[in-house]
């Protein structure tokens, strides 16, 4: 079996994950530094979140430069020692690739707004005129407001995000040779795959249509969009997956993609397309047995049609983080750390966003004048955006900035010195622990589909393989079942697992991984 189809790879997320330099943001040297913590923990990749040359509107997803790497960082020589440091060290690299749209300081950027209408440089971008006064179509930005910006000789370019973030023109020749040329810059320089931001938002329908509704963001990936989605994007990964497969080794191409359906998101995993996809439904699930098995049936049926591995997320640097989105506090963490185990059992690749292993909660109380994110602005300071799951990693110490570094861009609760990597590594019951345990156990786990075992209501069970079963009790109270086998692993103590010899008493909102033949079925 090919290293994707079951690798855990751990989100870098490189502005809060280690400071190298001092100054406070997190950067390459920073993530070499701390290598040795994915390996202890048990990762198979690491992703790292954009780094190149950038004026930072947007955290790094605004790239003015993408084969060079921004001093905020680091340096390309540096770049280059990570990657073999984590060669060296078992873990495989993958970086990130934005083709959706360039910073609006990118050189071609800058010569479309010189150049003027009807230029070259202006159809590498997507410049209309307006309707009017107003903007050629009803497009809404994911980050609020008008999806266009008008410039002084009264054109228009379109922004899906920020308006420092103008989008690329698909449909021109030169924005696919152009990007061709940086995978391949990342390839040569030994990367194991490559994460394509906004995959699903390179070609636009033709004619640009009206979207036809107001509050588009919030359709995101459950409805149809003009901008989102569009047949066309296939053609490109089919170019990129030529690249892929010219070099030696896997290396993958991994789909940032929201689609309305776990079906149209399969479309993206082809035999000649992407290796695999975010699966954002999975994240959509509410705690709740139905939904998590409706998610996880659907996702599994989707990806077997394209013969390509299920993928499985439950935090990233865009959304709120699952302890939080689950209930946040003890209850919160409960269900993360059950959430954790269902998912590490499932067949597929899991990405661990960092932090997730520590059950970081997400930080709802950053002040405002701290808030870095273009959503926070752009929808007039209505929504406070997504710094609350960016806050640096707590590393070690009784105080912030934790082992991050001599500062932290953002600051870190105080409450948050007891969820350290130094105070957890040692304390067999903390999510460190579990986690670490679990990634372990997991490359033991037999090859096999999952296969449900029936249950009540609040209760999911699943066996892979005649060795091995995964139950989770979604409810708020405790449930008696049969038991499945002797456990090998719980996401709550142990101790609170009751039962007879022949029955287990699964407590509320936890996980188990069990041993041993289960039942066959009848
Ligand atoms: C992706 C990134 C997000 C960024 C956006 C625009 O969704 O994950 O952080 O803001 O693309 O590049």
């Amino acid at each position: 079996m090919s290293w994707w189809h079951s690798a855990v790879i751990y989100q870098v997320y490189v502005r809060s994950f280690a400071d190298g330099n001092g100054d406070g943001v997190g950067d390459l040297a920073g993530v070499r530094d701390r290598l040795g913590h994915l390996v202890d923990l048990g990762v198979d990749a690491l992703w790292i979140t954009p780094f190149y040359t950038s004026p930072m509107a947007d955290g790094g997803y605004d790239v003015a430069d993408y084969r060079a790497v921004d001093p905020l960082f680091g340096d390309l020589a540096e770049a280059e020692a990570l990657i073999a440091d984590a060669h060296r060290l078992g873990l495989r690299v993958i970086v990130d690739i934005v083709p959706n749209h360039t910073s609006a300081q990118h050189p071609w950027f800058v010569e479309a707004l010189s150049a003027g209408p009807g230029s070259r440089a202006r159809e590498r971008y997507i410049f209309r005129d307006g309707v009017g006064d107003r903007p050629p179509n009803d497009w809404e930005s994911v980050f609020g407001g008008p999806a266009w910006t008008r410039v002084p000789d009264g054109q228009w370019y379109l922004h899906l995000f920020d308006p420092a973030q103008p989008d690329l023109n698909w449909r021109n020749p030169e924005v696919h040779a152009e990007f061709a040329d940086v995978l391949r810059f990342w390839l040569d320089r030994g990367v194991d795959g490559v994460r394509i931001d906004v995959a699903h938002g390179m070609v636009k329908a033709d004619g640009l249509p009206d979207a036809g509704r107001t509050g588009q963001s919030a359709l995101l990936g459950s409805a149809e969009l003009p901008y989102f989605d569009q047949d066309g994007v296939h053609e490109i990964y089919r170019e990129w997956r030529k690249i892929l497969d010219s070099y030696p080794g896997e290396r993958i191409g991994l789909a940032e993609a929201w689609a309305p359906s776990a079906g149209r998101l399969a479309l993206y995993l082809r035999p000649d397309e992407l290796h695999q996809a975010f699966n954002f439904h999975y994240v959509k699930a509410e705690w709740s047995a139905a939904q998590f098995r409706t998610v996880i049936e659907e996702s599994l049926d989707a990806v077997a049609r394209v013969g390509a591995p299920c993928t499985w997320v439950l935090s990233n640097h865009d959304i709120v983080r699952h302890v939080t989105r689950y209930g946040g506090g003890e209850t919160g963490l409960r269900r993360a750390r059950a959430a954790a185990l269902l998912t590490l059992a499932l067949p597929g690749s899991v990405y661990v966003y960092q932090g997730e292993e520590l059950g970081l909660p997400e930080v709802t109380d950053l002040p405002d004048e701290v808030l870095a994110d273009p959503q926070w602005r752009r929808s007039g300071y209505t929504e406070r955006g997504r710094d609350g799951c960016r806050v640096p990693i707590p590393w070690s110490g009784g105080e912030p900035p934790f082992g991050f570094g001599a500062s932290s861009w953002l600051p870190q609760p105080a409450d948050w010195a007891r969820l350290t990597v130094a105070a957890q590594r040692p304390d067999p019951e903390s999510t460190l622990s579990l986690y670490r345990a679990a990634l372990r156990l997991r490359r033991e786990l037999p090859a096999a589909p999952l296969r449900w075992a029936e249950t009540g209501p609040d209760v999911l069970a699943f066996h892979r393989g005649t060795g091995f079963t995964c139950t989770v009790n979604f409810g708020s109270a405790p449930v008696t079942m049969p038991r499945p086998g002797r456990l090998l692993l719980t996401s709550t103590a142990r101790s609170e697992f009751g039962g007879t010899g022949r029955t287990v008493t699964l407590p509320p909102d936890s996980a188990a991984w069990w041993t041993e033949p289960a039942p066959s079925p009848s």
